[in-house]
Formats: C-alpha cells, structure tokens, sequence
C-alpha cells in the first residue's frame, strides 16, 4: 500500500532524463543506493529508493517489453504466485539493489543470499538467469511497480 503514497512522490519530481546511449558504456540500473546486496542481506542499505523507481509510462511500456521477451512471465504472475513468487509486493519485502541482483545474478543469489536461499529451498525451482543487461533494468523494475511490485 505504501507503494501508492511513494507513487504521488514520483510524480511530482520527475527524475532526471537518462543520457543518450550511443553504444557508450551502459548505464547501471536506477540511480539507488549504491551498495550491493552481500551475503548478510540488504541491511546496510540507506533508502528502500522505491521512488527512485520510475512510473514514467514510456519507461514502463519499454519494461513491459523486457518482462515478455524475457519470458518471465512464463513463471511469474502478480497477484499470484506460478513457477516463482508472486511479485506483487516484491518492493515491499525487497531493497531495489536486491531484487536487481536476483534478476542478473540468480545463481550466484541461491547460494549466497539467505532470503533467496529461502525461496530456492521453499519452491524447489531455480530462477535461471534470463541475460537481463544492466541497462533494461530501470524499465523492467518501472513495469514491476506498474504492476503493484
Ligand atoms: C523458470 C522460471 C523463472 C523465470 C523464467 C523467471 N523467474 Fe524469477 N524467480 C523464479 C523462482 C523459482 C524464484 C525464487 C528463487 C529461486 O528459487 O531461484 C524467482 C525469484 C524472483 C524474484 C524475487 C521474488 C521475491 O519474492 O523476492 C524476482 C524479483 C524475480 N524472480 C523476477 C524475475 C524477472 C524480472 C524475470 C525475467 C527477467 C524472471 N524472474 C524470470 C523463477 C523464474
């Protein structure tokens, strides 16, 4: 619910244009806090940075894309859970840089992140890794929101 509320935030101070990628070195995911989930889990993060997520339709119809060619809609519903966890309410439960580096890195987050540990041993299922590169992330976790994520 408070996704609602960081929403109105969003609106009201719309984030910075991303610099035109002429091929240059990719642009790394939303402008969060800059530390990365370890073993110990996200506690040392400042800001769950939820706002920093955008709500931009443009970005969200581009994320939409990402979440269908990528095919994590073959294992994920909102709502609902499928193959994998249900995502609606993942910013809730999750920090940004986590739920990032459970898209990119699934594999290496089984097996040394304690809350993805968890999901593995309760679903029995491993996320693969669907080669997400770090510049459709803001998109694919704009369509996320969008989706009550
Ligand atoms: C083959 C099925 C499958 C596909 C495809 C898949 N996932 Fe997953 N996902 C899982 C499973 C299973 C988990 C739980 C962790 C585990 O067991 O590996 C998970 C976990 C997650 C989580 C953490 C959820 C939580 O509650 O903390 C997120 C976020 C996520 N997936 C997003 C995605 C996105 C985005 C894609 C597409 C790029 C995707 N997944 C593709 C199966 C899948």
């Amino acid at each position: 619910m408070f996704t609602f509320v960081l929403a109105f935030t969003v609106a009201c101070s719309s984030g910075p244009a991303p610099a035109p990628s002429t091929g240059a070195a990719p642009k790394v995911a939303a402008p969060v806090a800059a530390v990365v989930v370890g073993p110990e889990g996200p506690t040392k993060i400042a800001i769950p940075a939820i706002d920093a997520v955008s709500t931009d339709p443009a970005v969200v119809t581009a994320g939409t894309k990402v979440f269908t060619d990528r095919g994590c809609g073959g294992c994920h519903k909102f709502g609902e859970k499928l193959v994998g966890p249900d995502l609606k309410g993942v910013f809730s439960r999750r920090q940004i840089p986590w739920v990032e580096r459970m898209i990119t890195d699934p594999a290496v987050m089984v097996k040394e992140d304690p809350q993805a540990k968890e999901l593995f041993r309760s679903l029995m299922v491993e996320m693969p890794k669907q080669g997400v590169p770090p510049e459709d992330l803001p998109a694919l976790l704009a369509y996320l929101k969008s989706q009550g994520g």
